[in-house]
């Protein structure tokens, strides 16, 4: 991604896109009934951040609406829940983007504690890397999901990384060895690499999950982020709770990725438990998580 380019794509898209939600949603464009407008203020690219932003606090001062900053990370905690009504607490959330991944134990709403998050690459990142070495395009979640389902998971032997007592996560040493192993074994179909790599992946993920399950006593469990459209990760999350007899929070494919309705149940919480934000809030590109409140 080139960050100017984004950036710059924002500025291009961002006004007609907001007219058409408005226009889908019925809303009058010069007064719309709205209770306030929110925003990702970070973390992310800082060009596309200040496009958002900016556009955002245009929009609080013309319609004389409450304006608030949210995290991108807490906005997808929130996209599982959406369509759930009637949650019960606490949610133990596996977060797998293609910029993040991390284990949050959840305590009610906005009130979340970051148990462990990856040393190195995301899992959705290993994902788009492993895809661009076998030639398959960008993203490559999909396109590995796919073709894993047609290939064997034991095919090659890969490592599953960084199994400790803690919760962080590695996905960095498992993108080499695939690597690696198709240079050493060219014998090796497709399909048998994205089924090997996507179980050795799926499985320290599990494992973690696990840990932090028998660890922390929770209601519920939640998939969240890009990674959460994955079809193994969401059977295994899925058996998961089953056996451990917990609210299951599967987000629908379109509640995975990027979206703003879970920006805007962030905002939804945040306006109601702090208020707004200052119209002179800025972008914060490496806002983490755990330094939300
Ligand atoms: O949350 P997201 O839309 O954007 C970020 O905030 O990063 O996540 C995008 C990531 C990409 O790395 C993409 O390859 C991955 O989600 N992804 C998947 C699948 N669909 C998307 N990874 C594995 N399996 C999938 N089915
Ligand atoms: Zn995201």
């Amino acid at each position: 991604m080139v960050p100017e380019l984004a950036g710059r794509a924002h500025v291009a898209t961002i006004g007609p896109v907001i007219r058409r939600a408005l226009d889908a949603a019925g809303l009058d464009a010069s007064a719309p009934a709205l209770s306030g407008i929110a925003v990702t203020s970070g973390p992310g690219l800082i060009g596309s951040l200040l496009v958002g932003l900016s556009t955002a606090k245009a929009l609080a001062l013309a319609w004389e609406l409450p304006f608030v900053g949210v995290n991108h990370l807490e906005g997808h905690l929130f996209a599982p829940l959406l369509e759930s009504s009637d949650l019960s607490w606490p949610i133990m959330t596996l977060l797998v983007s293609g910029g993040h991944s991390l284990i949050v134990l959840q305590r009610g709403p906005g009130e979340h504690e970051v148990l462990g998050e990856t040393i190195d690459d995301a899992a959705g990142e290993a994902y788009d890397k492993v895809a661009r070495w076998l030639g398959l395009g960008y993203p490559g979640g999909p396109e590995i999901d796919r073709l894993a389902q047609q290939g064997s998971p034991d095919a090659l032997r890969l490592p599953v990384s960084m199994i400790g007592d803690d919760f962080d996560l590695s996905f960095s040493g498992l993108k080499t060895a695939v690597v690696r192993a198709t240079q050493q074994h060219h014998e090796v179909a497709l399909a048998d690499v994205a089924a090997s790599f996507q179980a050795a992946l799926a499985e320290q993920l599990l494992r973690k999950l696990r840990h932090a399950l028998e660890r922390y006593e929770v209601a519920g469990l939640a998939l969240a982020g890009g990674v959460a459209a994955n079809s193994k990760l969401r059977i295994e999350v899925g058996e998961l709770a089953r056996e451990f007899g917990l609210e299951l929070h599967l987000p629908t494919m379109a509640m995975c990725t990027d979206n703003a309705a879970m920006i805007a149940a962030a905002g939804v919480y945040r306006l109601a438990a702090s208020g707004p934000s200052a119209l002179n809030l800025s972008a914060r590109p490496n806002w983490q998580l755990a330094d939300v409140s």
